[in-house]
């Protein structure tokens, strides 16, 4: 089967570490609003509100360290378990923070990209997400990717679905599915592969984010909460990345 693998890109042969190096695509689940909140006995609204200032320091902590693309967890297909009041709070804040913080994207020259199923936010939000991807395409220092009523699972059944009615349809022959045909149906199909995931709050767990792109990545779980989350938290995720060795499975 040695065949089948795809050669590896310069920045996966063998002995060469991530050492040194900035990576260049870095998602993030943002986690911890909530028990930031309780612990300042404050509304959970409060500890989303403080998660928004959060995306602003690290989106600017990225663009200054050149990474090139972050991709942020910010609602994910299970968080509408929560109560309707939350989860209209957070389309509030949402959309809030699109208006604000619209003229730093430009400024910073910032592309807006989403992943998941927005429209399922209701056609007001999902038509001024739309519009705010379109006026910023042509930015070009940093993809900010905002993950929005996204779940990992969803993304590859969907792919598997697709590639099913390609083939049902006579189109695809079953026999040259390989990763990449999967890849080429997620929705980070034009992103470069993931290098980081980071993870606050203290739990260690991946709860239904970018599983496949994953794969290789290194990943970095910190105590501190989302709120509390700053350029100097970025950057030390940076400096752990540059110091661990890569190796996708050579020697
Ligand atoms: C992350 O913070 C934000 C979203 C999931 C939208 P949480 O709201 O999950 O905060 P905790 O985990 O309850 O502290
Ligand atoms: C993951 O956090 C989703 C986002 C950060 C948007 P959750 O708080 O929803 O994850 P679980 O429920 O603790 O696994
Ligand atoms: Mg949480």
């Amino acid at each position: 089967m040695t065949s089948s693998l795809p050669p590896l890109a310069p920045s996966e042969v063998e002995g060469n570490s991530a050492e040194g190096s900035v990576p260049r695509h870095v998602a993030i689940i943002m986690d911890g609003n909530g028990r930031w909140a309780i612990r300042r006995s404050l509304p959970r609204v409060a500890g989303h509100r403080a998660g928004a200032e959060a995306v602003r320091r690290t989106m600017q902590a990225a663009v200054d360290s050149g990474v090139e693309v972050l991709t942020l967890y910010a609602f994910s297909s299970e968080n509408w378990r929560r109560s309707e009041d939350e989860v209209s709070d957070l389309k509030g804040l949402m959309r809030f923070y699109l208006e604000r913080e619209l003229g730093t994207l430009q400024k910073e020259k910032v592309r807006l990209r989403l992943i998941g199923e927005p429209a399922a936010f209701g056609n007001e939000l999902y038509e001024r997400l739309q519009q705010a991807v379109e006026e910023t395409r042509d930015n070009d220092r940093l993809t900010l990717v905002v993950a929005l009523n996204y779940g990992s699972q969803g993304e590859i059944a969907g792919a598997a679905k697709a590639l099913a009615r390609a083939a049902r349809d006579g189109a695809l022959d079953p026999e040259t599915i390989d990763i990449a045909a999967i890849e080429g149906l997620l929705h980070t199909c034009d992103l470069p592969p993931l290098d980081l995931l980071i993870r606050t709050s203290g739990e260690v767990r991946l709860s239904n984010f970018l599983l496949w792109q994953a794969a290789y990545a290194e990943l970095h779980f910190v105590d501190t909460l989302w709120p509390d989350f700053d350029e100097a938290a970025f950057n030390s995720a940076l400096g752990e990345f540059a110091r661990r060795q890569r190796r996708f499975g050579g020697r």
